[in-house]
């Protein structure tokens, strides 16, 4: 193929491309119009500075194919929005919308409306412009200058030298005859049909300034950067939030973390009188303090007062015997009832049980191994919640000196409680029980996990934990000896 376009071509007389004849006026033309195709001629074309009634008529101009193309293309936009939205709603994300069934057909006419209408727009546009064969630069009718007047007060009519009867003589003499001010030849414009250089670097420079804004929303995802984000929309960017463990005046308890609403049932919740989720074996149960991490952390706040003590008495005594109490303090000014069971036998001393009970934890008789199978996999999915939720606090290694710690203490925020480090003696010789009901209902100023971390989660943390305090403990006999290597 290249081999043809290589050698410079000989300059050949353009080839034929009709005779036009020239018109005063547009009746003119069309008695001319109607003549010439009387005569049999079918590649006819009129050319007139406006529009001239009854002149597709008279030069057999078929009406044309564009509605057709118009019509496929507003069926073809309907078909794919209705499948589309078929696709979406009942098939790939079925996802209810206001109690409409997934495939809610009135539910999809705005969209398919909107594809009709666009596929069928732009097929227009373009199939107009392709019937017509547009976009061109040049045609062979500007090269004679005369032409230029059809645009002012000249009336033009062509017989295309394409057409089956074409004859050059006779087309020339035909047209003479029908009264034409001039019949001139045309002949095939023979100029470069190359796009111009300005255009190209128009289209090259167009495509370029597109990639920008790309090219920065890339940049800008892939590059840090210690500046804070533009705030274009405020959303919720900039709220009159309260930091974590301060207090509010919003709240008649004063605290911030709100508690879960007394009596509410979280999702999967239900029947928690198991040991599995509650850490404890209710069945056992000694003697309960319900003053909870609430109340404590407020009392705390109003200069270390303990709230609650007035409310032991009469209640106390009514209370029935084995019953675990899970309630949260229920009077509006949060102070907490105290429950008492009168079960003497497991009671243990009452010196013994008031250092917990002080600190705002229950004296319950805790699981002291843990009711799950403790494999490889558990201590897997302990490392992994551990590292999730708790190590921003306490640390990785469990010292109570995770990234949140390090960044208060940097703050010298005065509200601030260091969080417990793991490996102090007294959480070592926790029972896994207590450590669960810590994840389980926070304690102090540390928040409740439960709503984050299933009661499986809770377990696993806690065999995570127990593993980071031994490990961080390891005794000489902990390393194995040769012979245990050998077995
Ligand atoms: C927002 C910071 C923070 C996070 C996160 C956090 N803790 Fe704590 N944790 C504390 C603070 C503060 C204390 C001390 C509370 C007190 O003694 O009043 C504490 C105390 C503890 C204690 C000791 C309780 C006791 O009886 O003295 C344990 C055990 C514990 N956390 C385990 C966890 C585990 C497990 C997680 C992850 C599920 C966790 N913490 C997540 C801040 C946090």
């Amino acid at each position: 193929m290249s081999d043809h376009a290589k050698p410079k071509k000989t300059p050949k007389p353009p080839k034929a491309h009709g005779w036009m004849a020239e018109y005063a006026d547009d009746n003119q033309l069309l008695d001319a119009a109607r003549k010439v195709k009387d005569s049999g001629y079918t590649r006819i074309d009129a050319f007139t500075p406006f529009a001239v009634h009854g002149i597709d008529e008279a030069i057999g101009i078929k009406p044309t194919a564009l509605p057709w193309f118009t019509l496929c293309a507003g069926f073809a936009g309907l078909t794919v929005a209705l499948t589309m939205e078929y696709w979406m709603n009942a098939v790939d994300y079925p996802y209810i919308i206001s109690g409409k069934p997934y495939a809610s057909w009135p539910a999809f006419i705005p969209v398919a409306f909107e594809l009709t209408v666009l596929f069928s727009a732009f097929t227009t546009v373009f199939a107009m412009l392709g019937l017509n064969g547009l976009p061109r630069f040049s045609s062979p009718f500007f090269s004679n200058p005369k032409f230029d007047r059809t645009t002012d007060d000249r009336f033009f009519l062509w017989i295309g030298s394409s057409d089956k009867y074409f004859n050059s003589e006779k087309v020339q003499s035909l047209l003479t005859s029908t009264g034409a001010l001039s019949v001139e030849e045309v002949r095939e414009d023979d100029s470069p049909s190359d796009i111009p250089k300005p255009i190209i670097f128009a289209i090259i420079a167009g495509i370029l300034v597109t990639l920008i804004p790309g090219a920065i929303v890339l940049n800008m995802r892939n590059a840090k950067s210690g500046e804070s984000r533009l705030h274009v929309f405020f959303d919720m960017d900039f709220q009159p939030s309260r930091h974590t463990q301060t207090s509010t005046a919003m709240f008649a308890d004063g605290r911030v973390q709100r508690p879960p609403v007394p009596g509410t049932v979280a999702r999967g919740e239900l029947g928690a009188t198991d040991p599995y989720t509650l850490g404890y074996d209710p069945s056992q149960t000694v003697s309960t303090d319900s003053a909870t991490a609430a109340a404590k952390l407020v009392s705390f706040q109003q200069d270390g007062e303990v709230a609650g003590d007035e409310s032991k008495g009469a209640e106390a005594s009514e209370t029935p015997a084995v019953e675990p109490s899970e309630t949260e303090p229920t009077d509006a000014e949060g102070v907490a009832a105290e429950e008492v069971t009168a079960d003497p036998g497991a009671q243990p001393a009452a010196d013994e049980a008031a250092p917990a009970a002080a600190a705002g934890v229950p004296n319950y008789a805790w699981l002291t191994e843990l009711p799950v199978e403790a494999n490889g996999e558990l201590f897997e999915l302990g490392r992994h919640k551990f590292e999730q939720h708790c190590a921003l606090c306490h640390g990785y290694g469990g010292y109570g000196n995770g990234l949140v710690a390090q960044r208060a203490a940097e703050l010298a925020q005065g509200y601030w409680l260091q969080p417990a480090n793991l490996h102090d003696q007294a959480i070592e010789e926790q029972p896994v029980g207590r450590i669960y009901y810590t994840i389980t209902h926070g304690k102090g100023k540390m928040g409740s996990y439960a709503a984050s971390l299933t009661p499986e989660e809770r377990w696993a943390v806690v065999a995570y934990v127990k593993a980071l305090q031994r490990s961080q403990n390891a005794q000489p006999s902990d390393i194995p000896t040769r012979g245990d290597i050998a077995q």
